[in-house]
């Protein structure tokens, strides 16, 4: 049983009881041809997908959403750019719910922090509709009112942080912003999206690790190459660029 809800911001989000993935419903109504500003929304899932191949263990009262983009170029540096766009896009939406009060963190390159736990992540995947056309599935989950335990790193939810908010508030809210931020991409670049990402990213110097595969590096955060690729400088002065990964901060 699904419900649609049109936002002002033009989006049409089709909200369903409970799904395997938002993911996956999503990707077949693009195959199908649905509009580009389609939200596929869920109070619960059975299947939800990590990054890395991990599950997001969803159960009801969080928020799981996914939504279409068109990709930027195969070739061009800006490949990127949506990833930094929706974790600002996040942020951006936290704040305005907590009037200010609680400013999140972003940890590269699309992990939502709050006091270094995680209150929200972003899956992108690539739905392939022809040869030559493809869009993005960016699905997104926020922790409302309840967070997983024994996770990779710490987590939390908004109302631990004294945050109340209902999974259509912060709706409303992200495809507003969103919009603003893709206005702000077309007119001054991503250099400008990397700027701002940068204010509520750790800062250089920063100690961490990225892990690899098995395998874990050291070093510190050297801020961003121009495809937003992490820039880690190790003990030896070499630096290192990392496009993906799973980043601790020390
Ligand atoms: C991460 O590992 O940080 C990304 C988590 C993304 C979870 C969301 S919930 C809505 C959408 N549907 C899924 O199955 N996954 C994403």
């Amino acid at each position: 049983m699904s419900k649609q809800i049109k936002l002002d911001s033009g989006y049409k989000v089709i909200e369903f009881e409970e799904l395997d993935s938002t993911m996956i419903t999503l990707k077949e109504l693009a195959v199908k041809g649905c509009d580009i500003k389609t939200v596929v929304c869920a109070k619960k899932q059975k299947r939800g997908r990590g990054r890395q191949g991990r599950s997001w263990v969803s159960p009801k009262g969080n928020l799981y959403y996914s939504f279409l983009r068109n990709p930027e170029d195969k070739n061009s540096k800006n490949m990127f750019a949506p990833v930094f766009i929706v974790a600002l896009t996040i942020v951006d939406t936290i704040k305005t719910i907590s009037n200010n009060k609680i400013i999140p963190t972003i940890k590269w390159p699309n992990d939502i922090l709050i006091n270094r736990s995680k209150i929200a992540g972003i899956l992108i995947e690539n739905i392939n509709l022809t040869a030559n056309r493809n869009l993005l599935n960016i699905g997104i989950g926020i922790n409302i009112v309840s967070n997983p335990i024994n996770t990779l790193y710490p987590s939390t939810n908004l109302k631990k942080e004294n945050i109340n908010t209902s999974y259509r508030e912060v709706l409303q809210i992200f495809f507003d912003k969103l919009i603003l931020f893709e206005k702000i991409y077309i007119s001054k670049g991503a250099n400008e999206i990397y700027k701002m990402w940068s204010i509520f990213a750790h800062k250089i110097g920063d100690p961490i690790s990225v892990k690899i595969g098995g395998r874990k590096i050291f070093g510190t955060f050297n801020g961003l190459n121009e495809e937003g690729g992490l820039l880690l400088l190790n003990e030896l002065g070499d630096i290192k660029v990392i496009l993906a990964g799973d980043i601790f901060l020390l």
